[in-house]
């Protein structure tokens, strides 16, 4: 058996043990346990130290795994706007939220009567969810309100000594947590931005989603909290460094810029989140940037905003609640 396929098996031993482990998704790794067993879940809690009314999303192979799990009454415009972006999407970084079944223990869903679904690409999640027979608990693997992980040793560096095992999936591709989209009166809601944009959505559905994103610190929707993402290091969003950079003079100065250029800035470190300002590339690159300028001993990192078009709309929403 290679060295990778060991570890799957292992990590789906410690899962059929009620342990918890660190896998890989296409958006960022999760700290997944069996989704049904209430034991196990309370350990991702605990890990995280994140409060319990924040509930989890469970991860699904396919969609005939899901369907015991949901209560989608048959022609529903839900049931048909679930198949039509099941198709499209999935497996990928889109998350469903959907009304519930008996099956799902309510720690999962913090007493809501909606679960948050998901079918992960990457194909080591996929060999796990394939080698288990229940859906995993999966919130991203980050201590509760800091930056999400996009490559395993970010898992390592924040969570190391708290979990039995990292499975290593190489980087992230998407490298920004996923879409979420539930449904009010028939109405399809986006609640958090992703990779999978309004416009895709709308591409698919014949309608344009709503926004409902959480902005201030009250709670509309479980989980929609705006103190996320954060770097420990003081964040400030700019749309233009250079004065930005003025304004905080006598500090050891981070900055996080959108393109490679040769503009000659006068502070301690500069990352570039892309080559030629592709979207995707930045959303991959976004989280281990802030990863590696937290741990640079700074006094400020600035970060410019990205384009406000397609993905751009979740990585300025990331960045907007990186801010704190
Ligand atoms: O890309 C992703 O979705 C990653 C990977 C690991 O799958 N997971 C992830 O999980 O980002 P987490 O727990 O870090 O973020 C899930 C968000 C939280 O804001 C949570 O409150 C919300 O989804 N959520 C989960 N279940 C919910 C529910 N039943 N109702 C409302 N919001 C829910
Ligand atoms: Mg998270």
């Amino acid at each position: 058996m290679s060295a990778i396929n060991s570890t799957i098996q292992q990590a789906i031993d410690l899962l059929n043990a009620g342990e918890v482990v660190a896998i890989p998704t296409e958006t960022v790794y999760g700290l997944a346990a069996n989704g049904l067993d209430e034991v196990a879940v309370k350990k991702i809690f605990k890990i995280k130290n994140r409060p319990l009314k924040n509930p989890l999303i469970l991860h699904f192979s396919n969609d005939k795994d899901l369907f015991p799990f949901v209560d989608l009454k048959d022609n529903s415009q839900l049931k048909k706007d679930f198949q039509i972006l099941y198709s499209a999407f999935c497996p990928g970084p889109l998350t469903f939220l959907l009304p519930k079944s008996k099956l799902v223990p309510s720690i999962i869903t913090a007493d809501s009567e909606r679960v948050a679904v998901r079918f992960p690409l990457h194909p080591i999640a996929q060999q796990i969810l394939k080698g288990i027979n229940f859906p995993l608990a999966a919130p991203s693997a980050n201590p509760s309100g800091y930056i999400s992980p996009s490559c395993a040793a970010h898992v390592q560096n924040q969570l190391g000594d708290k979990v039995k095992l990292i499975v290593d999936g190489g980087r992230c591709e998407g490298g920004i947590e996923s879409t979420i989209i539930g449904w009010e009166d028939d109405t399809p809601i986006i609640y958090r931005k992703g990779l999978i944009t309004a416009e895709d959505i709308e591409k698919v559905l014949g309608v344009k989603p709503l926004y409902k994103i959480q902005k201030g610190n009250k709670l509309d929707a479980p989980g929609m909290m705006t103190s996320h993402y954060a770097p420990s290091t003081k964040t400030s969003l700019s749309e233009n460094i250079e004065a930005d950079i003025n304004k905080f003079q006598s500090k050891k100065i981070g900055v996080i810029k959108i393109l490679k250029d040769n503009q000659n800035l006068s502070v301690s470190k500069v990352l570039y989140l892309s080559e030629k300002g592709d979207l995707k590339e930045i959303a991959k690159n976004l989280y281990a940037l802030m990863h590696e300028m937290d741990e640079a001993n700074l006094d400020v990192i600035l970060i410019e905003k990205a384009p406000e078009i397609g993905v751009g709309i979740a990585i300025n929403d990331r960045l907007s609640r990186a801010v704190v």
